[in-house]
């Protein structure tokens, strides 16, 4: 039986969890942290050394910033600093509705059965139409100008 229910992942250092509840709490300059790729990190000694200036991160915080993160195409130098900034990570159980980055591979990616047979339909209506409103016209110029006059 394993009713244990310790938060040690690491061999060497603790795991400390946090839920949004805690992170959603410390949205300002003095007090800022993000969430990033599942982890939590305590922006608030860093806020006045952004490159990209401090509002974009007060923007995010107290949320999950992985994406506004990711958009800027952040380098590894970035990932450094993130790396010194980290105090927890997110809840597993918490980590699921932020983990939901771009999802390319969907495996079973199949037109809707049908399409493809009522388009064809369409198609051959089509063609169809066009044929006769063809015929009809050259019908009805032959008749005026060629076989018009019948003398
Ligand atoms: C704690 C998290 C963050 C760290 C450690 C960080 C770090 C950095 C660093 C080191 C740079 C310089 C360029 C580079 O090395 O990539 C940078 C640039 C930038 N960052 Fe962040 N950043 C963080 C979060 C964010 C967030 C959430 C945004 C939101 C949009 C953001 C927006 C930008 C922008 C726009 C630049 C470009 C500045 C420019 O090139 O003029 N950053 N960031």
């Amino acid at each position: 039986m394993s009713e244990e229910k310790t938060v040690t992942v690491d061999a060497t250092a603790e795991k400390t969890y946090l839920t949004f509840e805690n992170v959603k709490s410390h949205t300002t300059q003095d007090d800022l942290w993000m969430v990033i790729h599942g982890k939590v990190y305590n922006c608030t000694k860093f806020i006045d050394e952004h490159p990209g200036g401090e509002e974009v991160l007060l923007d995010v915080g107290g949320m999950d910033a992985t994406d506004a993160f990711e958009d800027v195409g952040h380098s590894e130098e970035a990932r450094k600093i993130l790396d010194e900034l980290c105090i927890g990570e997110l809840d597993p159980s918490e980590v699921v509705s932020s983990a939901k980055s771009p999802s390319t591979s969907d495996g079973s990616k199949q037109p809707p059965s049908g399409g493809s047979g009522f388009f064809s339909y369409i198609a051959i209506a089509a063609g169809v139409l066009a044929v006769g409103y063809y015929a009809y016209m050259q019908s009805l110029g032959g008749s005026k100008s060629t076989t018009g006059s019948p003398i």
